[in-house]
């Protein structure tokens, strides 16, 4: 069983828990310190829930990173984006593996130091974009790497949500407060926070690199100060083209992250709110519908199924997933096969290269070595 301790995610907190729920489904890990909140009092009162010893809960997440090292395997960073740097860093510097929620830092120069410092040090970092941990994504890259839809030529990728439709940040609501604040979010909103998904999963399904985009990036709801929608159109290595959505306003949707990838050969579908199926539409053939859990699945998707078909797996075993395979590098030995901080630093690349679009009149911007 391997020790644990978070950053983030204290009393109240959205994501923090989601964490602590996966790891705990794995039974790989053990949750034994934290620093769950600026506020002592608020970071006791969640450690005296989760049962951990008083005196592994801290003040600070430096003072951490200090008196921990050496007695975790791995530290879990869910805090607010703007606090996410220094904390990777401390535990970094102190010799503890990390996994960090996206947007990985607010600056590409951040991330750099970051995947740099882990690369000296040895150590496993990773971000958790949680859709690359579900079973039928998996499916759809193992179809596309051996190909069962011939040459990819487009890609069309959407994640609308709707709870940011109205001002609820000056509502007091905790988490559209500091994701609505240009200096804690990063200089954007809803490219950060549901955006940042869709970068990460078209190269990781597809193994297509971007080579350009083209972004327009929108404030849909009056007063707010920063991104709540936009459209940003792709190119990638060997020609094929691309068409990315995201919105946080995008009113009366939920988390609707839909992929689509057509080749000469034929298409792929994923919905995010139905993760178990899969529809495979073959050229000049009949559509068909794949079913997680069921036996023509490939070995790589079906190592990410737990249940039996038509019990439906979800979000928690996703972030598992992804849990289960940092764990297995930091116990094994093993090849990441989980989100990395380098794939965290194109991440924050891609932010800065749509924002430098959006404020040029949506013009191309060339990534040049920026996704390698
Ligand atoms: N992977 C996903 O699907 C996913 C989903 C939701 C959120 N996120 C990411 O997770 C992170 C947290 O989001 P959230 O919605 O849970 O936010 P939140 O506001 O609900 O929680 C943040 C927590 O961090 C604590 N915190 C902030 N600064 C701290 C510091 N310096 N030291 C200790 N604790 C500190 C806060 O007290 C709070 O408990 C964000 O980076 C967000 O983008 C990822």
């Amino acid at each position: 069983m391997l020790k644990y301790a978070m950053i983030g995610g204290g009393p109240g907190a959205f994501v923090g828990q989601v964490h602590r729920r996966a790891l705990a489904l794995n039974g790989q890990a053990k949750i034994v310190a934290g620093c769950f909140s600026r506020d002592l009092v608020k970071t006791r009162l969640l450690g005296a829930e989760l049962e951990i010893d008083e005196d592994r809960l801290y003040a600070t997440p430096e003072e951490l990173a200090r008196l921990e090292a050496g007695d975790i395997d791995f530290a879990v960073v869910v805090t607010s984006n703007e606090a996410h740097y220094s904390n990777v860093k401390t535990c970094l510097e102190n010799g503890i593996n990390v996994m960090c929620d996206k947007p990985f830092t607010h600056t590409s120069t951040q991330a750099q130091e970051l995947v740099e410092l882990a690369r000296r040090k040895g150590l496993a970092l990773g971000v958790s974009y949680t859709y690359a941990g579900y079973p039928m994504v998996r499916q759809m890259r193992e179809m596309i790497r051996r190909g069962d839809i011939g040459e990819v030529r487009f890609i069309n990728c959407e994640y609308p949500q709707g709870w940011l439709a109205e001002m609820l940040e000056t509502t007091g609501h905790i988490q559209a407060s500091w994701r609505a604040d240009p200096k804690r979010s990063g200089g954007v909103l809803s490219l950060g926070d549901v955006g940042s998904h869709i970068e990460y999963l078209v190269p990781h399904v597809t193994g297509l690199r971007r080579t350009k985009l083209a972004a327009r990036l929108d404030t849909l709801v009056e007063g707010r100060l920063l991104d709540d929608n936009g459209t940003i159109l792709t190119e990638y290595e060997g020609g094929a083209k691309g068409m990315y959505w995201y919105s946080q306003a995008a009113t009366g949707m939920v988390n609707g992250l839909r992929l689509r990838i057509f080749g000469s050969e034929g298409g792929l579908e994923w919905f995010q709110e139905d993760p178990d199926h899969l529809r495979h539409m073959p050229l000049n053939q009949a559509a068909r519908t794949l079913v997680r859990g069921t036996t023509d699945l490939t070995p790589e998707a079906a190592a990410y199924s737990h249940t039996p078909p038509g019990h439906p797996e979800g979000w928690l075993l996703a972030f598992a997933n992804i849990y289960s395979d940092f764990c297995a590098t930091i116990i094994q030995g093993k090849e990441p096969n989980y989100p990395t901080g380098e794939d965290g630093l194109r991440g924050v690349r891609f932010i800065e290269a749509c924002l430098e679009s959006s404020h040029n009149n949506t013009s191309w911007i060339d990534l040049g070595d920026s996704e390698s």
